[in-house]
């Protein structure tokens, strides 16, 4: 069984996120998404409705399992004997940080790291940079899986109203 681990904050989940996955999915027969517990970020999303939220949207490709996990990224993959880590790449910009992690993983447990360039379509996209533009009103709609756009919309409302209260 080929296992490979698709790892990040997912905060929300993007269609930049889906595509890598979406992509991932078709090499390997079973692929862990795993939601990074990151204690010194406070997340838009709580972990839970993080997972909640991936797998509605990879519901339909029948071979992921989405999990949380607080430490590091090598014990999640020695746990469940995934000996690969898939990851999208954006642009140069991306390269730099993303290499020093991979020789990092690799020099730690053995893991390899795999880069799959992303679809220029979502080569700019971010899961802060959502939040940024939605918080502004500025249309996201097109970015993110349409569950996904109606979580945000709403949690943003929440908070809104949260702020005049106070
Ligand atoms: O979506 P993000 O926030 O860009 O993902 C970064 C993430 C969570 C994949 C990375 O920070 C990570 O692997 N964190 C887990 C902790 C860890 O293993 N750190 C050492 C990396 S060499």
């Amino acid at each position: 069984m080929r296992r490979a681990v698709c790892p990040g904050s997912f905060d929300p989940i993007t269609n930049g996120h889906l595509d890598i996955i979406g992509r991932a999915s078709r090499l390997y027969d079973v692929v862990h998404v795993a939601v990074m517990i990151n204690q010194s970020k406070k997340g838009l999303f709580s972990v839970e409705e993080r997972i909640e939220l991936i797998r509605e949207a990879t519901a339909d490709y029948g071979n992921i399992v989405v999990e949380s996990h607080h430490g590091l990224l090598v014990d999640f993959c020695k746990e469940r004997d995934i000996p690969a880590i898939v990851k999208g790449l954006r642009a140069v910009s991306d390269f730099d940080y993303e290499l020093q992690m991979a020789q990092m993983n690799n020099g730690l447990s053995g893991v390899e790291t795999l880069f799959i360039p992303t679809n220029p379509t979502y080569s700019f996209l971010s899961s802060s940079l959502v939040k940024e533009v939605a918080a502004w009103g500025g249309d996201v709609a097109h970015l993110l899986p349409e569950h996904v756009h109606a979580e945000l919309t709403k949690r943003l409302a929440e908070k809104r109203a949260q702020a005049q209260e106070n």
